[in-house]
């Protein structure tokens, strides 16, 4: 069966934040992403002011809002920062919004066209989970700097970057019975496969449980592993996640390397903060993964995780929340021909995690 919603990557990732001036600077002295291009007051913009920023594929846009008036402060006032935009990337926009909304995706926004200098983009928009959008950009023959009404950025404070090559997987939460729902969805609606399925027997700790499926395109570009919380005997991080996004909305973006000792050196060394595992989790970490190219050493030293499946193993690793309330975080990966999401590791991660609910008192 042909794909009906062929789809050629991820587009960007825009996030809507409170201070989007700052928060670009946060993603480039932190992460090491480069400036890419602006949009504001100075290129004819009243209520809005956007900062892309770029590493090597991996495309971020940040957001705020510049009067009161601004529906993006709506966004802000029950979310915090968060992703409003998932953008993917496709050769024919208007007839993806076709596809997909004749299968029953609600419209964000009809497609439309901006034109520049440097050629069109055509977008238009689809409601996800929550307040989220997956917007399709076709950018055929386009040659500016990201799309029209932005002009280049290349400012001189350029921290070098930190090795992050692509968008891996991004990961939605959703609530209480709500993630057979979105599975549905991106089933039905975007003719997704199932990847693979756990339930709240194979993650859950003494304390908290969640439920996970993933979704696939048909050409594996594009994976969306949807969380929902399971009952457990205190709160689920999913459930804490909902309770302070005000709704279902991005989880975490993972983000992929091809030297993850190298990165994630480099991202502590930017005082990136990632959740630790307690040191006995490398006493028995290969008796589990078997071998692996990677010494132990380093791995212990930086917190890296290691999984295996069938295929292979993968190394990750997983920031604290990026924001004030504990919602959105990163994940740093590197796939050594695995093609799983670390499942193994998620009984150590959720006691760290744990942990981290304890301190916040939200357990
Ligand atoms: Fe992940």
């Amino acid at each position: 069966m042909s794909d009906f919603l062929p789809l050629n990557g991820t587009d960007h990732v825009e996030l809507y934040v409170g201070n989007a001036k700052q928060s670009a600077h946060y993603f480039k002295t932190a992460f090491g992403f480069q400036d890419l291009a602006y949009a504001g007051l100075e290129t004819g913009l009243k209520d809005r002011t956007s900062y892309v920023l770029k590493q090597d594929k991996i495309v971020l846009v940040l957001t705020s809002a510049l009067t009161a008036s601004s529906p993006i402060n709506d966004h802000l006032v029950t979310h915090g920062d968060g992703v409003k935009n998932v953008a993917l990337w496709v050769d024919d926009a208007t007839q993806s919004w076709k596809e997909t909304t004749s299968r029953g995706a609600e419209s964000a926004f009809e497609p439309y066209t901006l034109t520049d200098e440097h050629g069109s983009v055509v977008m238009a928009g689809i409601k996800a989970y929550g307040d989220t959008v997956h917007v399709f950009v076709e950018r055929t023959n386009y040659r500016g700097a990201f799309m029209p009404g932005y002009i280049p950025l290349n400012r001189e404070f350029q921290p070098a970057d930190c090795g992050l090559k692509f968008i891996d997987h991004m990961v939605g939460n959703v609530g209480w019975g709500e993630m057979n729902t979105w599975v549905e969805f991106y089933a039905k609606v975007m003719g997704f496969n199932q990847l693979v399925s756990f339930d709240d027997k194979d993650i859950s700790t003494e304390y908290t449980a969640l439920m996970s499926k993933v979704m696939s395109n048909g050409n594996g570009r594009i994976k969306f592993p949807i969380n929902e919380p399971a009952e457990g005997r205190k709160k689920s991080q999913i459930e804490e996640y909902i309770d302070f996004y005000g709704g279902p909305g991005v989880q975490h973006l993972a983000l992929a390397t091809d030297n993850i000792i190298e990165t994630v050196t480099a991202l502590r060394a930017r005082g990136v903060d990632f959740l630790m595992v307690p040191d006995t989790y490398y006493d028995e970490v290969l008796d589990r993964v078997g071998e692996i190219d990677e010494d132990l050493a380093p791995l212990r030293e930086l917190g890296i995780l290691v999984d295996r499946d069938d295929e292979g193993y993968l190394l990750q690793l997983f920031t604290k929340p990026l924001m004030d309330r504990p919602t959105v975080f990163i994940e740093i990966i590197q796939r050594k021909g695995a093609k799983s999401f670390g499942k193994g590791n998620f009984k150590a991660l959720f006691e760290s995690i744990e942990r981290e609910q304890e301190r916040r008192g939200t357990l």
